[in-house]
């Protein structure tokens, strides 16, 4: 049986750690989240980072606009954050009414502010394979639940299923950084059961139950990304967990896995820009 990489336990850790550290700060880190509509995901982890971030002492501030605001409006109030010398973080929410355009407002936001470490300075550093200001925050958290395990990366073949902006692009970057063999896999894939059946380490961030345990290698390593309700309302992840973890080494869960990674990275991101900044 895999053992499950406790997701939950490390960001105890690490929050702990980072509270300690910001009560000695005399100012503080100020966490900008800027939320548009009404998508009821994007509100409870809107939510989950204010809370999280106040629980440490993080002040955080939550800008809520309705789906029907104009771009002008959007791109004037991330001037008004960046030219803000209180504010050192911001989070634009994603996704965005498709009137506007994410890339534009992506942007806007100063790279030295930019918390999730989507912007384009901060993107092409990265993928550059120099440092950005922060690395974003949910392949960051993966790479730190595989660190607190020991999981080696040098030289495994690493396959990432996904190619988001979000997760799957930067991921499959960032375990290069770290000289893993990199596959990226994505809709148009053939084959995917040939490819992942070689994988030492599999990193699925799609959003659809599509890894089950006959699609391994004995003793790999099986991250879940996903998450999403199924027709049941029950949190599931992409990965079919009772016949995966017969076959993975270990295994992230869902819920408990990679979730809990996110939120601490964002807060772990908040600190280093601060700390940038001084
Ligand atoms: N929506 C889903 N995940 C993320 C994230 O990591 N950052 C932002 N800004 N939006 C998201």
């Amino acid at each position: 049986m895999a053992i499950v990489l406790n997701g939950k336990k490390l960001r105890e850790k690490i929050l702990a750690d980072l509270k300690i550290k910001i009560s000695k700060f005399e100012q503080k880190p100020k966490l900008v989240v800027i939320l548009v509509g009404n998508d009821p995901a994007s509100k409870i982890y809107v939510n989950n980072k204010q809370k999280c971030a106040q629980k440490i002492g993080i002040i955080s501030e939550v800008i809520k606009y309705p789906s029907d605001i104009e771009e002008h409006t959007l791109i004037s109030k991330i001037h008004e954050l960046n030219n803000d010398p209180t504010v050192t973080a911001i989070l634009v929410q994603l996704p965005l009414p498709k009137h506007i355009s994410q890339t534009k407002i992506v942007e806007t936001i100063a790279p030295e502010k930019d918390v999730d470490g989507f912007t384009p300075y901060n993107f092409g550093k990265l993928f550059s394979g120099e440092k950005p200001y922060v690395y974003p925050c949910t392949p960051k958290g993966v790479l730190l639940l595989l660190d607190e395990y020991k999981i080696e990366l040098e030289g495994k073949h690493a396959v990432v299923i996904g190619r988001s902006n979000i997760v799957g692009h930067p991921m499959s970057q960032m375990l290069l950084n770290r000289n893993a063999t990199v596959t990226v896999c994505h809709s148009h894939t053939k084959n995917l059961e040939q490819i992942t059946k070689t994988a030492d380490i599999i990193i699925s961030a799609v959003g659809k139950n599509i890894i089950k345990g006959e699609m391994l290698k004995s003793g790999c390593v099986v991250i879940d990304v996903g998450i999403f309700k199924d027709e049941s309302g029950k949190l599931r992840g992409d990965v079919d967990f009772d016949s995966s973890s017969k076959i993975a080494s270990y295994i992230s869960p869902v819920p408990g896995g990679v979730g809990p990674m996110t939120i601490t990275s964002l807060m772990l991101n908040t600190v280093e820009l601060f700390e940038n900044n001084l």
